[in-house]
């Protein structure tokens, strides 16, 4: 052994040994670190769809309502996509020859369904249900973040546990009046001195009956 190491070998080895033991720990610190990343939770992320269909174009610049396209919002768990037929209320009038229509043509020809790619979802074994949300003042954007700005579908939030568990334990400054939950920026205007005591009152009665923390709420 003694003609094999140099004299500095041995503090080599401790600096090697050392190294290994904290291997572990850097790995555990990367795994956190990209579990808060877009990578792991989806955040940011686009779906390739068959037809470009633009938010931008129909909800921001022509000014369609929301529960006009999603009518499960505000009545059940699912807010639901359109069918074929509520395009085809505008696109049997305009743009019938525009090529990127074309799968909305075929599908009202045949009755075969759109098929949309999602872009947001939760794990099966999550309970998340949309009209308690929208109908208690819960806005879309608060979800969605600001969709009438986006061409492309886009996850714009991380829903994480984590997330949802955010909003639960306070969630007085996110709510605003029910007239306000499908505008882009529901925040931005004062609440009316009526309004904010009556979401003030609402909010205390539910974190008396302290369900919105329980696990019970969203694992069931
Ligand atoms: C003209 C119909 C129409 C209108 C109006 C509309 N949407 Fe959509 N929405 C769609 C279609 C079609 C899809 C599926 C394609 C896609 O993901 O872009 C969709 C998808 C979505 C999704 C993503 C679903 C998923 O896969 O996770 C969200 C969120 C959404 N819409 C929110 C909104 C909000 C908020 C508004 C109002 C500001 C709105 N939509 C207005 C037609 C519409
Ligand atoms: C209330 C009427 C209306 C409804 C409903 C509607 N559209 Fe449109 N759509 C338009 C108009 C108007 C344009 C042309 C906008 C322009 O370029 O001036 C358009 C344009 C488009 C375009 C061309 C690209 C673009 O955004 O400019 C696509 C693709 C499209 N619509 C898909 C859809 C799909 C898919 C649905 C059903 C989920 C749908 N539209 C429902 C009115 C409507
Ligand atoms: C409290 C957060 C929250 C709010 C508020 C919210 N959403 Fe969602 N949305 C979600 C989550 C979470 C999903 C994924 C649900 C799943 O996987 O079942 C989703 C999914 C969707 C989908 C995909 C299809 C479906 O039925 O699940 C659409 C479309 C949608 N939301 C539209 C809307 C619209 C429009 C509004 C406002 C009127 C809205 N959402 C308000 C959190 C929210
Ligand atoms: C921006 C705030 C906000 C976010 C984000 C949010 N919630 Fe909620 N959630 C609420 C509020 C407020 C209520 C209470 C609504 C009411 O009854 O007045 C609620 C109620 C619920 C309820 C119904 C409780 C019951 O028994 O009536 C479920 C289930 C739920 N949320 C699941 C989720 C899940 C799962 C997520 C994440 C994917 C989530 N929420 C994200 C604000 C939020
Ligand atoms: C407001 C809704 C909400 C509440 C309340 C909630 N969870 Fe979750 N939980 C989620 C969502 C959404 C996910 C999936 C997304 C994720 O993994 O972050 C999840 C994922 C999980 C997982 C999967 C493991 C993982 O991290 O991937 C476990 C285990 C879990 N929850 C346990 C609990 C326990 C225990 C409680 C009560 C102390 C609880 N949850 C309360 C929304 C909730």
């Amino acid at each position: 052994m003694a003609q094999l190491f140099r004299p500095g070998a041995n503090s080599l080895l401790r600096v090697a040994l050392f190294a290994l033991l904290l291997a572990p720990l850097g790995l555990v610190a990367l795994m956190i670190g990209l579990q808060r990343t877009g990578y792991v939770t989806g955040q940011g992320r686009f779906a390739e769809q068959t037809v470009p269909f633009s938010h931008k174009h129909h909800a921001g610049e022509l000014g369609i309502d929301c529960r006009f396209c999603h009518v499960g919002v505000e009545t059940g768990a699912k807010a639901t996509v359109p069918t074929t037929q509520v395009c085809m209320t505008c696109h049997s009038q305009m743009w019938t020859n525009a090529q990127m229509l074309a799968p909305v043509r075929q599908s009202y020809a045949s009755g075969q369904p759109l098929r949309w790619s999602r872009v947001n979802r939760v794990p099966g074994y999550v309970y998340f249900d949309h009209h308690v949300h929208v109908r208690n003042g819960v806005p879309c954007a608060a979800c969605h973040g600001d969709m009438r700005q986006m061409p492309l579908t886009r996850q714009a939030t991380p829903m994480t546990m984590q997330w949802c568990l955010d909003c639960h334990r306070d969630p007085e400054k996110r709510l605003v009046p029910a007239d306000r939950v499908t505008l882009s920026k529901p925040y931005e205007q004062s609440i009316p001195e009526d309004e904010a005591r009556r979401i003030h009152a609402h909010v205390v009665g539910l974190q008396h009956a302290r369900r919105l923390t329980d696990c019970s709420t969203c694992h069931r």
